[in-house]
């Protein structure tokens, strides 16, 4: 292990401000970002190590196991996330729902939730119907709609939801827990990629047995086999997006996986945390905002006006980083390559490269505002033919990884999280009937 110490944010400054910045969560050891610097490290490993020889698969089996695997590790790793990419039941499940109405994220939540084993969902005439997902046996397990007795059903769900035993409170960690996160890992993407088929009104795909899962998730999504370049481009994304630190929703999951409630609903919350705008939300409205702008000539004026209004620009600033994000290092000459080679595309990076020279020359010195992850990843994901509003679930695609590492770490010594907030209120208030106020 690299000693730390020469870092300069080493020894940790423990000074809490609002939003719990400063606050220390947690003691980890799967990855380090170096706000000042500009670095990030997954179990000691450099971001741009890990794009440059890495995959997803090998950087997922890193920071859920801690080390590198071998050869033989990697292939048997990559098997079971392919056979867990596998979730027809889930898929026909997410059909049953209005998903063209709920928002990609919303959707992606619930598929989480409709992932987990023995499933009890109630339908429009009020029966309860229970279905059971275990991911590789989905092809033998035709759903079941024999309509339950609601009590008993409720009984079981209640059972289920808060089956973890005692002893997860003295650090262990389960089998069952470990081959969620797998099923999780493997089973957002093909959820991410059925709710853009679906939305279209096609047909959700099953996985291809010869292709990694960036590549997977791209085919599921676009009915077309990638490219390799695609599939790359792809497959570095996932990495640079697995895992960042204690961010608002990496908190969020191991808030709630705290309570010993269960890893379905911590990475759902994950989820839910990561589609606002201040986080991963941002990689939406960062392409929205560069259309409205509508090009490189137009950046001055837009800019004056926003600021002049006192806006925060979308796709720049960071609570950790003061200097480039080295995330949008990578994301930005990537986007520009792609760029290289489609006309409308161009339009947008150029515009991009030019509110960056534009924000940096009046914040970057001076309050250390940079482009963050969210600035350039649209750009790339445009290049494939995305639909912009999907962005942000190919962050949750990647994110899960890193979110179920930290669950799992987390719950090897778990304790309820329960912060303070600091009263501010009147104390001794008379209370007034209602007919006299
Ligand atoms: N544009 C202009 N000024 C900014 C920006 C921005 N994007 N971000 C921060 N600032 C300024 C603030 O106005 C503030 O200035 P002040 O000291 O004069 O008041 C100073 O920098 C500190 O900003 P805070 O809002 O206190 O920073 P905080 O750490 O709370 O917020 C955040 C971080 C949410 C990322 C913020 O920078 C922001 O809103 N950025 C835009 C949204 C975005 O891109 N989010 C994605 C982040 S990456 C991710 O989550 C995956």
């Amino acid at each position: 292990e690299r000693d730390l110490t020469d870092n300069v944010d080493w020894p940790v400054q423990c000074t809490v401000g609002p939003g719990l910045e400063g606050a220390i969560a947690c003691e980890t050891k799967i990855g380090y970002v170096n706000g000042a610097q500009g670095m990030l490290y997954y179990r000691g490993y450099n971001i741009f190590d890990l794009c440059a020889y890495s995959s997803f698969e090998e950087t997922t089996y890193l920071l859920l196991h801690g080390r590198l695997p071998s050869q033989k590790e990697l292939d048997s790793f990559k098997d079971v996330l392919r056979k867990n990419m596998f979730i027809p039941k889930t898929q026909r499940l997410l059909m049953t729902f209005p998903i063209e109405d709920m928002g990609p994220m919303a959707s992606l939540r619930l598929g989480t939730n409709l992932m987990r084993q023995k499933q009890t969902y109630r339908d429009s005439d009020e029966q309860y119907y229970s279905t059971d997902s275990i991911a590789s046996d989905e092809d033998s397990i035709a759903m079941e709609t024999k309509p339950r007795g609601s009590e008993e059903s409720r009984f079981e769900f209640m059972k289920r939801v808060m089956k973890r035993p005692a002893s997860a409170a003295k650090n262990l960690v389960s089998a069952e827990e470990i081959e969620s996160c797998y099923k999780l890992i493997a089973g957002v993407p093909s959820i991410a990629a059925t709710i853009g088929r679906v939305r279209e009104g096609h047909i959700p795909l099953e996985p291809l047995p010869d292709l990694s899962l960036a590549g997977n998730y791209l085919y599921m999504l676009t009915g077309r086999k990638p490219t390799r370049l695609e599939e790359r481009v792809m497959d570095i994304n996932l990495i640079l997006h697995a895992d960042h630190g204690m961010n608002a929703s990496t908190f969020a999951s191991l808030v709630v996986a705290s309570t010993l409630s269960d890893i379905y609903f911590a990475i759902g919350s994950g989820i839910a945390a990561l589609s606002g705008p201040l986080h991963g939300g941002a990689n939406v409205e960062v392409v929205k905002m560069l259309e409205t702008i509508g090009g490189p000539k137009k950046v001055a004026s837009w800019y004056k006006k926003a600021r002049g209004e006192g806006k925060k620009i979308t796709g720049f600033g960071h609570r950790v980083y003061k200097s480039y994000d080295p995330r949008a290092r990578i994301l930005g000459p990537m986007a520009g390559l792609l760029a290289e080679e489609n006309e409308q595309l161009r339009g947008l990076f150029d515009t991009a490269t030019e509110l960056e020279k534009q924000v940096i020359a009046s914040l970057g010195s001076e309050k250390g505002i940079y482009p963050n992850v969210d600035f350039y990843s649209g750009i790339v994901y445009r290049s494939m033919g995305i639909p912009t509003d999907l962005y942000t679930t190919i962050f949750a695609v990647s994110r899960v990884a890193g979110w179920t590492s930290r669950v799992l770490e987390y719950l090897a010594h778990n304790r309820i999280f329960r912060p303070r907030a600091f009263y501010t209120g009147t104390l001794e208030e008379p209370y007034i009937p209602i007919d006299q106020r």
